[in-house]
Protein backbone atom coordinates (compact mmCIF):
# COMPACT_ATOMS: atom_id res chain seq x y z
CA UNK A 1 0.00 0.00 0.00
CA UNK A 2 1.67 3.16 -1.45
CA UNK A 3 -0.69 5.59 1.11
CA UNK A 4 -1.05 5.73 4.60
CA UNK A 5 -5.17 5.30 5.03
CA UNK A 6 -5.43 4.93 8.49
CA UNK A 7 -5.58 8.56 9.40
CA UNK A 8 -8.65 9.01 6.80
CA UNK A 9 -11.68 10.07 8.99
CA UNK A 10 -15.16 8.34 7.92
CA UNK A 11 -17.45 10.01 7.12
CA UNK A 12 -20.25 11.02 9.63
CA UNK A 13 -23.00 8.47 10.13
CA UNK A 14 -25.78 10.50 8.61
CA UNK A 15 -23.85 11.48 5.40
CA UNK A 16 -23.52 7.46 5.08
CA UNK A 17 -27.21 7.08 5.50
CA UNK A 18 -28.07 9.45 2.83
CA UNK A 19 -25.89 8.30 0.40
CA UNK A 20 -26.66 4.47 1.24
CA UNK A 21 -30.68 5.11 0.96
CA UNK A 22 -30.01 5.40 -2.68
CA UNK A 23 -29.16 1.85 -2.64
CA UNK A 24 -32.55 -0.03 -3.94
CA UNK A 25 -33.24 -3.11 -2.37
CA UNK A 26 -35.37 -5.77 -2.22
CA UNK A 27 -37.75 -5.80 0.87
CA UNK A 28 -37.75 -9.17 2.65
CA UNK A 29 -39.29 -10.51 6.04
CA UNK A 30 -36.87 -12.64 7.88
CA UNK A 31 -38.52 -15.35 9.91
CA UNK A 32 -38.11 -17.92 12.67
CA UNK A 33 -39.95 -19.86 14.63
CA UNK A 34 -38.70 -20.64 18.50
CA UNK A 35 -40.51 -22.34 21.37
CA UNK A 36 -44.02 -22.59 19.40
CA UNK A 37 -43.92 -19.12 18.52
CA UNK A 38 -43.43 -17.03 15.30
CA UNK A 39 -41.16 -14.05 14.94
CA UNK A 40 -39.87 -11.78 12.19
CA UNK A 41 -38.75 -8.43 11.27
CA UNK A 42 -38.51 -6.47 7.72
CA UNK A 43 -35.18 -6.26 6.33
CA UNK A 44 -33.32 -5.04 2.99
CA UNK A 45 -29.81 -6.00 4.18
CA UNK A 46 -29.74 -9.31 2.59
CA UNK A 47 -27.37 -10.85 0.20
CA UNK A 48 -25.89 -13.85 -1.36
CA UNK A 49 -22.81 -14.95 -0.56
CA UNK A 50 -22.17 -18.04 -2.18
CA UNK A 51 -24.50 -20.44 -4.96
CA UNK A 52 -21.78 -23.59 -3.72
CA UNK A 53 -22.19 -23.74 -1.19
CA UNK A 54 -26.06 -21.74 -1.11
CA UNK A 55 -25.23 -19.63 1.39
CA UNK A 56 -26.75 -16.01 2.42
CA UNK A 57 -26.52 -13.49 4.63
CA UNK A 58 -28.64 -10.96 6.06
CA UNK A 59 -27.62 -8.00 9.13
CA UNK A 60 -29.93 -7.73 11.86
CA UNK A 61 -29.95 -5.70 14.50
CA UNK A 62 -29.05 -6.35 17.76
CA UNK A 63 -31.57 -4.81 20.03
CA UNK A 64 -34.59 -6.09 18.06
CA UNK A 65 -36.57 -9.46 19.44
CA UNK A 66 -36.19 -11.37 16.59
CA UNK A 67 -32.64 -11.18 16.21
CA UNK A 68 -32.18 -13.40 19.37
CA UNK A 69 -35.26 -15.79 18.48
CA UNK A 70 -33.14 -16.74 15.67
CA UNK A 71 -30.27 -17.54 17.53
CA UNK A 72 -31.92 -19.73 19.67
CA UNK A 73 -34.07 -21.29 16.96
CA UNK A 74 -30.58 -21.75 14.71
CA UNK A 75 -32.51 -20.82 11.94
CA UNK A 76 -34.15 -18.42 9.64
CA UNK A 77 -36.43 -18.22 6.26
CA UNK A 78 -36.34 -15.02 3.89
CA UNK A 79 -39.06 -14.17 2.43
CA UNK A 80 -38.53 -11.71 -0.96
CA UNK A 81 -41.67 -9.74 -0.64
CA UNK A 82 -43.77 -9.43 -4.06
CA UNK A 83 -44.81 -5.89 -5.09
CA UNK A 84 -48.18 -6.20 -3.32
CA UNK A 85 -47.02 -7.17 -0.02
CA UNK A 86 -46.14 -3.87 1.18
CA UNK A 87 -48.84 -3.95 3.62
CA UNK A 88 -46.87 -7.26 5.14
CA UNK A 89 -43.46 -5.19 5.28
CA UNK A 90 -44.92 -2.27 7.26
CA UNK A 91 -45.96 -4.90 9.67
CA UNK A 92 -43.18 -6.65 10.07
CA UNK A 93 -41.17 -3.38 10.52
CA UNK A 94 -43.20 -2.54 13.66
CA UNK A 95 -45.23 -0.06 12.00
CA UNK A 96 -48.72 -1.94 13.45
CA UNK A 97 -47.67 -1.28 16.72
CA UNK A 98 -45.55 -3.43 19.40
CA UNK A 99 -48.72 -5.63 20.60
CA UNK A 100 -49.45 -6.28 16.54
CA UNK A 101 -49.74 -9.90 15.35
CA UNK A 102 -47.69 -9.58 12.82
CA UNK A 103 -48.37 -12.92 10.93
CA UNK A 104 -52.20 -11.92 11.24
CA UNK A 105 -51.87 -10.54 7.23
CA UNK A 106 -50.96 -12.82 4.58
CA UNK A 107 -51.15 -16.86 4.49
CA UNK A 108 -47.73 -18.70 6.33
CA UNK A 109 -46.86 -22.19 5.93
CA UNK A 110 -43.70 -23.88 7.86
CA UNK A 111 -40.88 -25.01 6.41
CA UNK A 112 -38.15 -27.86 7.14
CA UNK A 113 -36.71 -25.46 9.89
CA UNK A 114 -39.74 -24.70 11.08
CA UNK A 115 -39.55 -21.30 10.46
CA UNK A 116 -42.68 -19.78 8.64
CA UNK A 117 -42.35 -18.58 5.04
CA UNK A 118 -45.21 -16.33 3.19
CA UNK A 119 -47.14 -18.09 0.87
CA UNK A 120 -47.26 -15.67 -2.82
CA UNK A 121 -43.84 -14.36 -2.00
CA UNK A 122 -41.71 -13.26 -4.64
CA UNK A 123 -39.16 -16.07 -3.54
CA UNK A 124 -38.46 -18.11 -0.11
CA UNK A 125 -34.97 -19.22 1.33
CA UNK A 126 -35.33 -21.99 4.13
CA UNK A 127 -31.98 -21.41 6.43
CA UNK A 128 -29.95 -23.41 9.03
CA UNK A 129 -27.54 -20.57 10.55
CA UNK A 130 -24.42 -21.71 9.67
CA UNK A 131 -22.20 -18.68 10.98
CA UNK A 132 -22.76 -14.92 12.86
CA UNK A 133 -20.04 -11.71 12.33
CA UNK A 134 -20.62 -9.36 14.84
CA UNK A 135 -20.42 -5.99 13.20
CA UNK A 136 -21.37 -3.08 15.75
CA UNK A 137 -25.26 -2.93 16.39
CA UNK A 138 -25.75 -6.17 14.08
CA UNK A 139 -25.00 -9.59 13.67
CA UNK A 140 -24.22 -10.99 10.15
CA UNK A 141 -26.43 -13.96 10.13
CA UNK A 142 -24.61 -16.38 7.66
CA UNK A 143 -27.41 -18.86 6.76
CA UNK A 144 -27.26 -22.57 4.36
CA UNK A 145 -30.13 -22.40 2.48
CA UNK A 146 -31.98 -26.21 2.63
CA UNK A 147 -34.67 -24.80 0.79
CA UNK A 148 -35.67 -22.32 -2.09
CA UNK A 149 -38.43 -21.80 -3.98
CA UNK A 150 -39.61 -18.47 -6.07
CA UNK A 151 -42.76 -17.40 -8.47
CA UNK A 152 -41.66 -17.31 -12.00
CA UNK A 153 -42.75 -13.77 -12.99
CA UNK A 154 -43.50 -11.95 -9.78
CA UNK A 155 -42.28 -8.56 -9.55
CA UNK A 156 -40.40 -8.01 -6.10
CA UNK A 157 -41.26 -5.11 -3.83
CA UNK A 158 -38.24 -2.84 -4.01
CA UNK A 159 -37.19 0.09 -1.14
CA UNK A 160 -34.80 3.08 -2.38
CA UNK A 161 -34.82 6.24 -0.86
CA UNK A 162 -37.00 5.85 2.01
CA UNK A 163 -39.43 4.43 0.10
CA UNK A 164 -41.71 1.35 -1.42
CA UNK A 165 -40.85 1.28 -4.87
CA UNK A 166 -42.36 -0.76 -8.10
CA UNK A 167 -39.91 -2.32 -10.79
CA UNK A 168 -40.88 0.36 -13.61
CA UNK A 169 -38.87 -1.32 -16.68
CA UNK A 170 -37.12 -4.48 -17.53
CA UNK A 171 -35.06 -4.35 -20.44
CA UNK A 172 -31.55 -6.50 -21.23
CA UNK A 173 -28.19 -5.00 -22.29
CA UNK A 174 -28.77 -3.54 -25.78
CA UNK A 175 -31.83 -1.65 -23.93
CA UNK A 176 -34.86 -3.32 -25.39
CA UNK A 177 -37.91 -4.14 -23.46
CA UNK A 178 -38.00 -7.73 -22.70
CA UNK A 179 -40.37 -9.94 -21.04
CA UNK A 180 -39.21 -10.43 -17.26
CA UNK A 181 -39.35 -13.80 -17.47
C1 LIG B 1 -37.61 -1.01 4.52
C2 LIG B 1 -37.05 -1.46 5.86
C3 LIG B 1 -35.88 -2.19 5.88
C4 LIG B 1 -35.35 -2.64 7.10
N1 LIG B 1 -34.19 -3.37 7.07
C5 LIG B 1 -33.69 -3.86 8.24
C6 LIG B 1 -32.55 -4.72 8.21
O1 LIG B 1 -31.98 -5.02 7.16
N2 LIG B 1 -32.09 -5.20 9.41
C7 LIG B 1 -32.70 -4.88 10.62
O2 LIG B 1 -32.23 -5.34 11.66
N3 LIG B 1 -33.80 -4.08 10.65
C8 LIG B 1 -34.31 -3.58 9.49
N4 LIG B 1 -35.44 -2.80 9.52
C9 LIG B 1 -36.07 -2.47 10.82
C10 LIG B 1 -36.90 -3.63 11.39
O3 LIG B 1 -37.80 -4.15 10.44
C11 LIG B 1 -37.71 -3.14 12.60
O4 LIG B 1 -36.84 -2.53 13.53
C12 LIG B 1 -38.49 -4.27 13.27
O5 LIG B 1 -39.52 -3.73 14.07
C13 LIG B 1 -37.63 -5.17 14.15
O6 LIG B 1 -38.45 -6.17 14.70
P1 LIG B 1 -38.02 -7.07 15.95
O7 LIG B 1 -37.97 -6.18 17.15
O8 LIG B 1 -39.07 -8.14 16.05
O9 LIG B 1 -36.69 -7.66 15.64
C14 LIG B 1 -35.99 -2.34 8.31
C15 LIG B 1 -37.18 -1.58 8.28
C16 LIG B 1 -37.71 -1.16 7.07
C17 LIG B 1 -39.00 -0.36 7.05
Amino acid sequence: MDRDLTGLPTVPPAEYVGAIAQHVSSVCVITTACQGRRYGLTATAVASVTADPPRLLVCVNKSGLTHEKILAAGAFCVNVLAEEQAGIAMVFAGMGGREADRFAQGEWTVMATGAPALLGASAVFDCRLAETGQQSTHTILFGDVVAATHRKGADTLLYGARRFRQLRKVFNAQGEPVDYL
